[in-house]
């Protein structure tokens, strides 16, 4: 039986030293998967870069419609040419995204939440691996609550949808949920990551935090990082370039995209440091100067 005792508090993260077990496949700890599995993560994170701009659109599952996604099949097309990643729902998929897109596709799976409730942290597996495949997804998301009231039944979840992820070679997004009651500490997002990719979780997406690149370090599986609630375009693009350098393997930005005055731009300057190396100023001025 796993006990407390005796764990000593890990210090040392060798920051300067690359992942051990990379192989010749670029995506963090997948050296050893199926090809099926390492040509969904080639279409999730850029060969060439190994980074992935994801853009987040699933906000409905449990909030219903948001400013700035009140109408889903206007919102996502002007921005397609930016993003490598579409998450969503399947409805939101079916009912307001072109299938002849070509974008990899993050589907979110658990639902059970909404903004009605106090406590978000009980889902359920709402997407079986069947639907998961007829969408093509690239990867299944599953929301987790470490922490939270909902731990067990949504590790309970993560579990199952690996097992049938494993199964059919399609990769899972394990989702670090932060609910109003936890810490948005270094301490329990590299707890949180940590556990998912344990459990099996092929991506993480989480928050930045300080220590960033002790968290990215610790956790075997390439990290995203989640925008979080809109911000200036300019504290914004700090975020995702601050994610970047401190070893996340892209950003997965909603609010920062499709609530700004200027929600293509935005994806292309995001795109631009994901993919082109632009430090924060430089995407900053290329969205000041694209939307003069
Ligand atoms: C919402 C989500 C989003 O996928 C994630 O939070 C990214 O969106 P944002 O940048 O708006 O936070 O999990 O349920």
């Amino acid at each position: 039986m796993a006990d407390k005792d005796g764990l000593k508090a890990e210090k040392n993260y060798h920051l300067d030293v690359p992942f051990a077990n990379q192989g010749g496949f670029h995506v963090k700890g997948a050296n050893s998967l199926d090809w099926g599995m390492k040509h969904r993560l080639a279409n999730i994170f850029n060969p060439k870069s190994g980074n992935t701009v994801m853009f987040a659109f699933d906000h409905g599952y449990f909030m219903g419609s948001v400013s700035g996604l009140e109408r889903l099949d206007l919102a996502i097309p002007p921005l397609l040419p930016h993003l490598d990643v579409l998450m969503g729902t399947r409805g939101a998929l079916r009912a307001c995204v072109p299938p002849e897109c070509r974008k990899a596709i993050a589907l979110r799976t658990t639902s059970g939440s909404s903004m009605l409730d106090d406590d978000l942290s009980h889902e359920v597996i709402a997407v079986d691996i069947e639907d998961a495949i007829r969408l093509n997804a690239d990867c299944m998301a599953v929301q987790t609550f470490i922490g939270a009231d909902g731990q067990l039944s949504s590790l309970d979840n993560l579990s199952k949808t690996v097992n049938a992820g494993l199964r059919y070679g399609i990769p899972i997004l394990g989702v670090v949920a932060v609910g109003k009651q936890m810490e948005r500490t270094d301490r329990f997002f590299k707890l949180a990551t940590r556990m998912l990719a344990e459990l099996g979780a092929n991506l993480v997406k989480t928050y930045y935090c300080d220590n960033f690149e002790e968290v990215v370090a610790a956790c075997p599986a390439p990290i995203v990082v989640a925008g979080g609630k809109k911000l200036s375009e300019e504290d914004a693009l700090s975020l995702a370039y601050n994610s970047i350098r401190g070893g996340a393997r892209g950003v997965d930005m909603g609010r920062n995209i499709f609530q700004s005055a200027h929600p293509a731009a935005m994806a292309a300057a995001i795109a631009r440091i994901v993919h082109e190396k632009f430090t924060d100023k430089e995407a900053y001025q290329f969205f000041k100067d694209s939307t003069k």
